[in-house]
This record gives structure tokens, C-alpha cells and sequence, in this order.
């Protein structure tokens, strides 16, 4: 039987006008991390939010703030995250050049290290980093907009890291990102994902439904 997963709602599906109460709800709920989504047009196809309002919502997190930069370059945005609040900090290997550098950077700055894997991104990127990662987080969707459909392909990529997290005898997080519904979560939980994110499948329904929301992720 597979461990509880850890839930991380996306607050991208937050009412972004009750973000504070958004919070403290989804908390309340049961959410393990509050997963944050920052994008920058550039990078990725939208614009949301930076580290003033991670900073502003910090006061109201009781659980650790898991910040997913869609941004590039990242590097120069890695402290003013890390100051905000952010307790870990994950990273698109496509959003610097050097990201053994950027890995080892969010480490000094004191938060926990991640690497997000796009569909397209093969495991192999992190094969020779498996001492600078925290937690691997892989994409089952393209980013840049909740409310998309799980990409099923990414499932044997989630069984790979898996056999390589196991074979490395760390103790990294392996988290999935979008399309995540309680069916789809099982199929993640099954592949070996110890942690899930889900915007949609959280916040629908307003306030009354979280917990149920997040029940039923969990399976
Ligand atoms: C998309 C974000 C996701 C998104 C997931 O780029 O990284 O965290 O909010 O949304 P759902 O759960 O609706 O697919
Ligand atoms: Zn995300």
C-alpha cells in the first residue's frame, strides 16, 4: 500500500480577490503545502503573481510554501523568493543555463531544492544531480493554465524517477503538477508520486467543498 500523499493546492485556482482566506481555508481543509505558481509571459504563456505577494501570504501559511518559478531567467529572482517565504523553491532546467548553479544556490539561500520536468524533459537532466534535488516535480500537463487535461503519457516518466530517487537511497519528494483529479491521482500514487498538486479538483465548489476535495485526492 502506498504511503498518504502529500496535497499541495495550486492557489492559481484561488479566488486571487480572498488570496489570505483562500489560504487559511485550504489549510483548514487539510492542504499539506500551498503550491504557488509564478509566471511570466515569457517563459510560460501567462502572467500571475511574484514574491510580494508571496511574501503577503506568508503570514497566514502554517504549511510549507512550495513555489514552482515559471520564469526565466530565474536566477536573479532566487532570493527575493527565498526572503518572501518560499520553503521550497523549484526550477525549470530550461529557465537558466547552469542548473547544477541555480540548485545549489536555493540550498544556501536555505530553502529545499527542486527540478520540474516539461513533458518533453527527459529524466536525464537530473541523473547527475541527485545530491542537489529536494524534490522532483513532473509536469503532466504544459504549463502556463490550470484546468487542463492529465497527460497520461507522463506516467512511465513518473515510474522512471521513481526507480531513480530509489536507486539514489535520498529522500526526495517526487510531486506531480496538472490535470490531477482523484482518478488521476491514484494512477500518480500507483506510479510512485509521493506528493500531488491540484488547482481545479481542489478549489471547485468554493470553501464547503475543500475538504471533501482533498479527501478525495488522497483516495
Ligand atoms: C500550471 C501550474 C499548475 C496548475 C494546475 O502551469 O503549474 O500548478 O495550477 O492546475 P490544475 O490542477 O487545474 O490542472
Ligand atoms: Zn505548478
Amino acid at each position: 500500500m502506498s504511503p498518504r500523499p502529500i496535497i499541495a493546492p495550486s492557489l492559481l485556482a484561488a479566488d486571487f480577490a480572498r488570496l489570505g482566506e483562500e489560504v487559511r481555508a485550504v489549510q483548514a481543509a487539510g492542504a499539506d503545502w500551498l503550491h504557488v505558481d509564478v509566471m511570466d509571459g515569457h517563459f510560460v504563456p501567462n502572467i500571475t503573481l511574484g514574491p510580494d505577494i508571496v511574501k503577503a501570504l506568508k503570514p497566514h501559511a502554517t504549511v510549507p510554501m512550495d513555489v514552482h518559478l515559471m520564469i526565466a531567467p530565474v536566477d536573479p529572482y532566487l532570493e527575493a523568493f527565498v526572503e518572501a517565504g518560499a520553503d521550497i523553491v523549484s526550477v525549470h532546467p530550461e529557465s537558466g543555463p547552469h542548473l547544477n548553479r541555480t540548485l545549489k544556490r536555493i540550498r544556501q539561500l536555505g530553502a529545499r531544492a527542486g527540478v520540474v520536468f516539461n513533458p518533453s524533459t527527459s529524466p536525464s537532466v537530473i541523473e547527475w544531480m541527485m545530491d542537489e534535488v529536494d524534490l522532483i516535480l513532473v509536469m503532466s500537463i504544459n504549463p502556463g493554465f490550470g484546468g487542463q487535461t492529465f497527460m497520461h503519457s507522463q506516467l512511465a516518466k513518473i515510474e522512471a524517477l521513481r526507480r531513480m530517487i530509489d536507486a539514489s537511497g535520498r529522500d526526495i519528494v517526487l510531486e506531480v503538477d496538472g490535470g490531477v483529479t482523484p482518478e488521476t491521482a491514484r494512477l500518480c500514487v500507483d506510479a510512485g508520486a509521493t506528493a500531488l498538486v491540484a488547482g481545479t479538483a481542489v478549489f471547485r465548489g468554493g470553501p464547503e467543498a475543500y475538504a471533501a476535495n482533498i479527501a478525495a485526492l488522497r483516495g
